[in-house]
């Protein structure tokens, strides 16, 4: 899979995108990444990227026609990708999606919108418009991460195990979450491990973490 992502922050995926399980995934081959600076395709000799709303209102929208060329310009690099825009007025994110996502392995452009967002018509150029959550952040340079990092650690090779994403939460109609989990010691200031982890009964175990017993 590769994730190209259009953003003015390049710099904040420096991090996240080369540390544990998605430096992992790029190790194996798994995903490759291609951080787009939207800068680059502002107009004029200032590179402009924003303006003001029409009809009025706060703060700056993202320009259509650089955000068009960033993605022209991802396309001929990779012309079957499909394009996400985070988005308040997107469908919620959810883990079933980071599943089809990860099954149907096919290429990202993720588009990361600043300030009070963008022109609505860079909607004709986006298959998907999604939203993390009923609040508000800053840019879509976090959605995209979530995105990235929620399809990515599904990838074939990514996770350790075989069953590991297969007893995680929101597997059950993305709602369901995972049992309640200890290590050692067995005892922390009073507070002890249940006794059935402690008893070898697997089957008994298993009751116990389906919430059976
Ligand atoms: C400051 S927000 C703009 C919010 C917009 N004015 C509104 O009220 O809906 C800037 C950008 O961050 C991204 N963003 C913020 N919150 C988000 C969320 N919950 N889900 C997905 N993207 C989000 C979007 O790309 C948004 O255009």
């Amino acid at each position: 899979m590769k994730v190209q992502i259009i953003t003015l922050f390049p710099e904040m995926f420096e991090k996240v995108l080369n540390t544990s399980m998605l430096w992992k995934a790029q190790e194996c081959s798994a995903v490759s990444f291609e951080l787009i600076d939207l800068r680059t395709f502002g107009i004029g000799v200032r590179r402009t990227v924003d303006d003001t709303p029409y009809g009025g209102g706060d703060g700056m929208l993202l320009k259509v026609e650089p955000l068009v060329a960033a993605i022209e310009h991802a396309k001929k690099i990779s012309p079957n990708s499909k394009v996400f825009l985070p988005t308040p007025r997107g469908t919620v994110f959810k883990q079933s999606k980071a599943k089809s996502l990860a099954k149907q392995n096919e290429d990202m452009i993720i588009i990361c919108p600043r300030y009070e967002g963008y022109d609505e018509r860079i909607t004709d150029w986006v298959d998907e418009q999604f939203c993390i959550g009923n609040y508000v952040l800053t840019g879509g340079e976090i959605p995209a991460m979530v995105l990235i990092d929620s399809v990515v650690r599904l990838l074939p090779g990514v996770l350790g195990g075989d069953l590991s994403a297969e007893i995680e939460s929101f597997q059950q109609d993305d709602v369901s979450v995972e049992f309640p989990q200890y290590t050692r010691p067995e005892e922390f200031r009073g507070k002890k491990v249940p006794k059935i982890l402690l008893s070898g009964h697997h089957a008994q175990i298993d009751k116990w973490r389906k919430g059976d017993e």
